[in-house]
Order: structure tokens, then sequence, then C-alpha cells
């Protein structure tokens, strides 16, 4: 077996968006504006997306995460992780939101089954918050108290990091996540959506934070990953909390463990965030679901996965990080 062939059947971890749209407007995301739920055509529907999930499973895929733009805006989301939960060979479904409105459906995704959540968290800081995605902490931090007191068997804080515009937010953040036992992850930007985002001054490393952590306690690594992404995890002990780094940029072994493809909301199965190429896998899902083209198509597809990102040489963005669900 070659190596690209056994990085390939490594690879079992399918995001699916859910939705292009999302309430809030993050600063280096810039969703369109969001006026209320909408369903469109281009739209894969849920039974479509079952359809694509039980033809990965048959090809190994056996965790799942359900992303956006911000999932919880589309109705029925928990009838869907319930779906995919009951799908025969799934091991687990996930999720990952803005928060804002997590506090009123923890419940029924809990009860549906859904094992993890991850939650962005930019800022501490009402104020900050605002400025950096345009939404109300208060919501946030409501949903993320409520996915605690269910029991949620992995709830994670993700913050980005943004030169000048929450710098001074790690400390806080860090002791918000130790006193809740949450895990907190500083993701360094990505020109998903623009280039314009990586201008270097807003342009904070995972590695020069990483760099101040150690300055105020000791990074113990944790000898194992604590999910599925790309997170480097150390425990400070001092400070009494588990912090994650994602330096798709600066850490040059990034996608060496990659074990994802991504699923977008209007059907296409893209196998790197960081790389052009996408396949369009509707014409194997309507006007009826064609199985066997679906099983082909997708196995192609991971075939062709790229070794690594080309973030740092040619890529260009087009298509949104709302459009590719993260
Ligand atoms: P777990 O490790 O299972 O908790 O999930 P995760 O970290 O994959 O999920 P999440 O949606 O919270 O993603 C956190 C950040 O990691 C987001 O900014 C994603 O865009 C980024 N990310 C996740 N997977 C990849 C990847 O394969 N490549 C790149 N470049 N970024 C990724
Ligand atoms: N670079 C890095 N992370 C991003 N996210 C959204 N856009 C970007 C970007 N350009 C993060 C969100 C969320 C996760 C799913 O992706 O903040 O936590
Ligand atoms: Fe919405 Fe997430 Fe984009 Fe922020 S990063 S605008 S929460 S999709």
């Amino acid at each position: 077996m070659s190596c690209q062939d056994s990085f390939r059947r490594s690879v079992h971890y399918l995001r699916i968006s859910v939705t292009d749209r999302c309430n809030e407007r993050c600063l280096y995301c810039f969703p369109r504006d969001f006026v209320g739920w909408r369903e469109t055509e281009d739209l894969l529907s849920y039974e479509e997306i079952l359809a694509t999930v039980a033809v990965s499973v048959e090809l190994g895929f056996t965790d799942f995460r359900i992303t956006g733009g911000e999932p919880l805006v589309r109705p029925g989301v928990p009838d869907l992780v319930r779906g995919v939960v009951k799908i025969p060979g799934v091991r687990s479904v996930r999720l990952s939101t803005n928060g804002t409105r997590l506090a009123g459906l923890a419940a029924q995704l809990r009860e549906a089954g859904l094992a993890g959540i991850n939650v962005s968290l930019d800022a501490i800081d009402p104020k900050r918050y605002y400025e950096i995605t345009g939404g109300q902490l208060g919501l946030v931090l409501q949903g993320i108290d409520a996915a605690r007191r269910l029991g949620f068997p992995s709830i994670k804080l993700n913050t980005v990091l943004l030169r000048h515009r929450n710098e001074d937010q790690i400390e806080p953040l860090l002791d918000f996540a130790a006193q809740r036992g949450l895990i907190l992850r500083f993701i360094e930007l990505m020109p998903v959506t623009s280039r314009e985002v990586l201008r270097p001054e807003n342009f904070l490393s995972a590695s020069e934070i990483r760099r101040k952590l150690e300055k105020m306690d000791q990074l113990e690594p944790v000898g194992q990953s604590l999910g599925f992404g790309p997170a480097r995890y150390f425990r400070m002990g001092k400070r009494g909390v588990t912090v994650g780094f994602i330096g798709a940029l600066s850490d040059l072994h990034f996608c060496e463990q990659c074990n994802k493809m991504r699923l977008t909301a209007d059907g296409r199965l893209r196998p790197c965030l960081g790389n052009q190429m996408e396949v369009d896998l509707r014409p194997f899902l309507r006007p009826a679901i064609d199985r066997e083209g679906l099983r082909e198509t997708f196995l192609d597809t991971l075939r062709k996965k790229p070794l690594e990102h080309s973030f740092r040489d040619y890529y260009e963005p087009e298509r949104t990080m709302t459009a590719l669900g993260g």
C-alpha cells in the first residue's frame, strides 16, 4: 500500500454543512445578510444528506459534524442528527455552532443523540464580542450553560485569533474555560473567504499565542487528540485548563493527520478546505437517489484528496467560509 493510499484509508470524518446562511456577521467570514430562513432549491434536503451519509458509511466514514454557516438557523437540525445517529456504522455526530440559538435547541439535540458541541467564542467582553461578530454574547453564554447542564460529553470553545481585536481576551477566555472545565481552542485565521483577512496587521499566529501561554504556565502535551479535527492539545496545569491550537498556516505538519472531507449545503463534496476541488453530487441525488453512482463518485473524489492545503501558496478564495462549513 502506498503512502497516499494509507492516507486516504484513514479518512473517516465528514463535515456536513446544512446551510451557507448565518445570523451573525463575523469580521473574518462576511456572510450575506440574514433575513430569516428560506428553503431554496439548491439546498440538499435532509433525505439527500442522509443518503449521502449512508454511502459514506459504506466507504468507512464513522464520524460526522454538522456545520453551517450557522447550522441552527435551519429548522429541523435535531431530526437530521437523529437520522444520522440511527444509520448503522455511525459512531459519532457532533455540531459546530455560533451558539446564539443553542439554548432553545440543546435539549432536543441531546435527546437526538448529539455527542458534542463546538461553540465559537471570540471574546468574553460583550462589547468586544459584538464588534467581532455583530451578535449578543449573552445568548451564546446561555447556550453554553444549557449544553453544560445537559451533560454533553464534549463541549469546546473556538476562538479565532485576531490581532488587536481579541488578543486581550485570551486571559479572560482561559479563566472562563477553566472555571467551567471546557476546552478552549485558538484558531488561526485562514484565507477561506478572502485573502484580506491575512494582512499582517490582522494575523495572529497560533504559535505566537502558544509562546505567550508558555510564559504563563507549563504546556503539557495531551497525548491523544480530543476530537477528530486538526487541533493540537496541551494542559495548562496551574490554570487548570486544556487548550488546543489550530494553526493551519503556521503549523507545517497541519495536514499530516487529515482524516476528513466536506459536504457543502448545495451538495458538493470537497476533499480539502484549502483546495478548490469540489465534485457535485446532485446528479446522483436528483431526480432520484442513484446509490451506485453516488458511491462511485464519492470514492473517486476520496482518491483525489490532496495531501495538503494550498493556503500558503496559490489559493485564491472563491467560495465563502459559510458555504464550506469551516
Ligand atoms: P473536533 O476536533 O472534533 O472538535 O472538531 P473540529 O476542530 O474539526 O471542528 P470545528 O468545526 O470546531 O473547527 C474548528 C476550526 O478548525 C475551524 O476554523 C475549521 O475551519 C478548522 N478546521 C477543521 N478541520 C480543518 C481542516 O481540515 N483544515 C483546515 N484548514 N481547517 C480545519
Ligand atoms: N479562519 C479560521 N476560522 C474560521 N472560522 C470561520 N471563518 C474562519 C476563518 N476565516 C471558524 C469559526 C468557527 C469554526 C467552525 O470556523 O469561528 O469556530
Ligand atoms: Fe456565522 Fe460562523 Fe461565519 Fe461567524 S464564522 S459569520 S458565526 S458562519
